[in-house]
């Protein structure tokens, strides 16, 4: 039977960390980190995702503040917001909760926040520095997958890892961490990877994964990692999540994975809800505070 890997536990003990580095930044003279999401419109989703990110945020001693922008709000608006946002020095971090509205481009609005305050790492120049494994924001989610294989035990070198799900956001850097060689100013993480994606056939994706030492899926299809696509004591990360109605008509959230058959063959599993959710809004924190420490040090910097 797999080990649980239980990101709620990792998070919180995470948030316990960072909760004494914000009291030791604070203590050697300088102001709580400051976080400002922007969420336009009104997608239920976003708004518990917000919600979440800005409770965990206040717990460890982050001041944070929600700005709301109704769903017809023009890009405009939205890419003058950011601007004053990234001027204003007691700001250190910006979030804008995706998706946005269809008439929103993403890229343009992702490229508006300046890099140094980009916590969610989507900016394409924080985006292009993680590929060239060059310091950077890395994003929370592929952060929070890194975060719990590491802080698991799980090893990397050498090992054979597929990601299931390309995605911008979420596959594709997860990919280039596992992939990476710490060569340059990033640490090693030294798997082969594969990418399988939605035209991957079914035969070949079953292929793949089963060869897998370590199997990370993002694709928001419940059920689609089964049983006998996984090695046993193979690493499975669940990072789908999806809301279904189950068969008494009660909602709940699913994962990629088909949890209870999988597990019985897998060496270490993620659960879903409670595996890498918690670790997106830890890696968040994580990212904010390293934002204000590298702000309030090159504010120094050009003072003195
Ligand atoms: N929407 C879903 N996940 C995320 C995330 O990690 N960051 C932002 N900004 N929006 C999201």
């Amino acid at each position: 039977m797999a080990k649980l890997i239980d990101g709620k536990l990792i998070a919180a003990q995470i948030r316990a960390e960072l909760r004494k580095e914000v009291d030791e930044h604070i203590a050697s003279g300088n102001r709580a980190p400051q976080l400002t999401a922007i969420l336009v419109g009104e997608d239920p989703a976003s708004e518990t995702y917000v919600s979440n990110k800005m409770k965990a945020a206040k717990d460890i001693g982050i001041n944070s503040v929600t700005k709301r922008l109704p769903a017809d709000i023009g890009e405009q608006e939205l890419l003058d917001l950011i601007d004053r946002l990234n001027k204003q020095d007691t700001v250190d971090g910006i979030l804008v909760q995706l998706p946005l509205p269809s008439h929103m481009r993403e890229r343009v609005v992702c490229n508006a926040v300046l890099c140094e305050k980009d916590v969610d790492g989507f900016n394409e120049i924080n985006v292009g520095r993680m590929c060239l494994d060059m310091k950077s924001v890395i994003p929370c989610t592929p952060l929070g997958v890194q975060e719990l294989i590491k802080r698991s035990n799980i090893e990397t070198f050498g090992k054979n890892a597929v990601v299931v799900g390309r995605s911008k956001n979420v596959g594709m850097p997860i990919a280039m961490l596992l992939s990476s060689d710490g060569r340059n100013e990033t640490s090693a993480m030294d798997a082969t990877v594969t990418i399988c994606h939605r035209f991957t056939p079914p035969n070949k994706l079953e292929e793949y994964c089963k060869l897998a030492d370590i199997i990370v899926t993002a694709t928001g299809i419940p059920g689609l990692i089964k049983a006998n696509m996984v090695k046993e004591g193979a690493c499975v990360i669940d990072v789908g999540i999806t809301r279904i109605t189950d068969v008494n008509g009660k909602s709940k959230l699913v994962g990629d994975v088909d949890f209870d058959e999988v597990k019985k063959v897998a060496g270490h599993i993620t659960p879903v809800p409670g595996g890498v959710g918690p670790m997106t809004v830890a890696m968040l924190m994580k990212n904010t505070i390293a934002a204000a420490k590298n702000l309030a040090e090159a504010k120094k910097e050009r003072s003195n």
